[in-house]
């Protein structure tokens, strides 16, 4: 009871637009609470990608395609186009975490533009490096990410693992 009075002028005494304004404000600078207390534990990449995750999607028609389940129960699927042997488009999605995007987003980004074998020797470790480090309840976020990547490398067609030389050696030649 105590508080309607005081509602009501408020109400009555502030245009909408203003009240709108001061609850934008609010939010705006919670906003910037929020982040600022992000930037003390997470590095100044992980930020970027928090804001603007990369390659999030799926592709039509992909040369690989892995879905895993990590053992918080978040999903993630990882879809990638490979020419020659190498990895020319990757992109992801996810029902987890913030930071499951951005460990999506950073594997990825580094499976693009690698053959297939460098983009299968990307694991949890490197994820984090490229990243500058997760606080350790995060880590396992990199995890799921290099897991996923390695299961879509995985059931990449046979005939797309090659590079061009070796698809055009005689049999038994290629190395
Ligand atoms: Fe599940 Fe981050 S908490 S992937």
């Amino acid at each position: 009871m105590c508080c309607r009075p005081s509602v009501y002028l408020r109400a009555n005494a502030v245009p909408d637009e203003k009240i709108g304004r001061a609850e934008d404000d609010w939010v705006e600078g919670l906003q910037d609470r929020v982040i600022r207390d992000m930037e003390k534990v997470y590095s100044t990449r992980v930020m970027e990608l928090w804001k603007n995750p990369q390659n999030a999607g799926s592709l039509d028609y992909p040369d690989g395609y892995g879905q895993v389940t990590g053992p918080c129960g978040d999903t993630m699927q990882i879809w990638l186009r490979v020419r020659e042997d190498v990895v020319v488009e990757a992109t992801f999605w996810t029902d987890g975490c913030g930071t499951s995007v951005v460990c999506a987003s950073m594997a990825t980004i580094m499976a693009k533009d690698r053959t297939l074998e460098q983009a299968a020797r990307i694991d949890q470790q490197s994820v984090l490096d490229e990243l500058g480090g997760l606080p350790e309840e995060d880590r396992h976020c990199a995890l799921l990410a290099a897991n996923t990547l390695r299961e879509a490398i995985g059931c990449v067609r046979p005939e797309l693992t090659k590079n061009r030389a070796e698809r055009s050696a005689p049999p038994g030649t290629a190395t």
